[in-house]
């Protein structure tokens, strides 16, 4: 890769990518990969800005006494000043250019923020840059204990899933590499790390999910790092799913609490981390091993991920365990006590099976040729129209019994079937909003 004035060339096949916030933007699709993170950004300020609001018509209820109105106005006030706040960090995603609306959000799809989105490593940034040492300091230990005690002579060091990059700071300031790649693809993460290897300070909002007062419940932080990073620490927006690196580009690859949420088997995810290093590289893996979201075989404990590292090319394994702090705000009743997994792992050959890399259709990568009517797609089209039909139904007018009427004329159900299923439909409905 090289830096143009527009951005970044790949030499291998002239490909150009935009740096974005001072951060080069990696993605195979750098404007549809900012379409994807603006739309997350404009969705959350929406959310945040909404219920704001509605924290302040909660208050003027009768039944709110002076603590809970304490806190409504505390919380809103605190959410509008986060949407600010975000606004200036996230700037350089342009969310100015968009126009729509937060309905219009969740038509498309685009994932809920607050479990798949910006945010969904909020608490995180927390811990590596504002509640002190204790658990960064444990983090980096475990590593370097692994490590027979010294973190230098990592070399070209790759970390990925960096998040907000406490680790890879660490690491990089503690050791001697001459290059370390944090990566990530979260753009509100990447800017909060940038702004700490800077030595720059910022200040945003924690919300902590158990807090023990009213002012608890939303606390201004200032994220700062001990100083400005050494030369040679990077920061990449990437996916590490399309890793934009050349193969055996690097000496180390850190992968922290990261093997389990990336949604891969972990026998490709360890063939990925191969590719990418040199012959006899190292690969530093920690952090939780729950793959509780995946298939049920990929499920695995740390027995089975050290039967598969031979075949994914990896030999001279060392292990670690330790029970580790995590996640404990000082804002909160809540926190953990997580038994972490560390290794290091050397790189004695390729892996068995290369890791297959993600095939998009043509109708996808081209704009101009037709979308194919799938069977999926038919069901979807189908589901689709009778729920907008289902809502349409509301009218400020009709009774239940007038929808399962309708329903009925339409052919979509039996009339024994009818009342029961719109009364369920409406109960959903109404838990939903009452959830949001
Ligand atoms: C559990 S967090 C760990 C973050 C950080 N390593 C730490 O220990 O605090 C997982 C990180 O992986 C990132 N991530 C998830 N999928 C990714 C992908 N496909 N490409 C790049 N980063 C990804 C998330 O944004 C998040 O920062």
């Amino acid at each position: 890769m090289a830096l143009e004035r527009a951005g970044w060339i790949c030499g291998a096949c002239s490909s150009g990518f935009p740096v974005i916030g001072e951060i080069p933007w990696l993605f195979p699709e750098p404007r549809q990969a900012l379409a994807d993170w603006r739309g997350r950004l404009g969705m959350l300020s929406q959310h945040l800005a909404s219920e704001a609001a509605a924290m302040l018509s909660a208050t003027a209820g009768k039944e709110a006494g002076q603590a809970t109105r304490r806190r409504l106005e505390h919380v809103a006030a605190a959410y509008d000043d986060q949407v600010r706040r975000l606004a200036a960090l996230l700037a350089p995603l342009g969310l100015d250019q968009s126009g729509m609306s937060e309905a219009t959000h969740r038509g498309i799809g685009t994932r809920l923020p607050l479990e798949q989105g910006l945010t969904n490593y909020y608490v995180n940034l927390q811990r590596d840059w504002a509640w002190g040492e204790e658990e960064n300091a444990a983090g980096l230990g475990e590593i370097v204990a692994v490590l027979g005690g010294d973190a230098r002579g990592l070399g070209r060091t790759l970390v990925q899933g960096a998040g907000a990059g406490r680790l890879a700071y660490d690491l990089h300031q503690r050791g001697d590499a001459p290059l370390t790649v944090a990566t990530d693809f979260n753009p509100l993460l990447l800017f909060v790390a940038r702004e700490m290897f800077a030595g720059r300070s910022l200040e945003l909002y924690e919300f902590p999910i158990a807090p023990r007062n009213v002012e608890d419940h939303a606390v201004l932080r200032r994220l700062s790092s001990p100083s400005a990073g050494r030369a040679g620490l990077e920061l990449m927006a990437a996916d590490a799913l399309q890793a934009p690196f050349a193969d055996a580009a690097f000496d180390t690859v850190v992968t922290p609490w990261f093997v389990d949420i990336i949604g891969e088997p972990f026998a490709r995810v360890a063939a990925r981390v191969n590719l990418l290093l040199k012959p006899g590289g190292r690969w530093i893996n920690s952090g939780s091993l729950s793959f509780s979201r995946a298939a049920h075989a990929d499920r695995i404990g740390l027995e089975e991920a050290l039967e598969i590292m031979p075949h994914a090319g990896f030999t001279d394994v060392r292990v670690r365990e330790g029970t580790l702090p995590y996640m404990r705000s000082p804002a909160s009743r809540h926190s953990r006590l997580e038994s972490v997994v560390t290794w290091v792992a050397r790189k004695s050959g390729p892996a068995a099976e290369l890791p297959r890399a993600r095939v998009l259709p043509d109708w996808l990568l081209q704009p101009d040729r037709p979308v194919p009517r799938t069977r999926a797609f038919e069901m979807q089209a189908i589901s689709s129209r009778v729920h907008a039909f289902l809502l349409a139904m509301i009218n400020g007018e009709r009774s239940m019994r007038d929808m399962a009427r309708m329903l009925v004329e339409q052919r979509l159900m039996s009339a024994d079937e009818a009342e029961a299923q719109v009364s369920l439909f409406l109960t959903r409905l109404h838990e939903d909003s009452e959830n949001q």
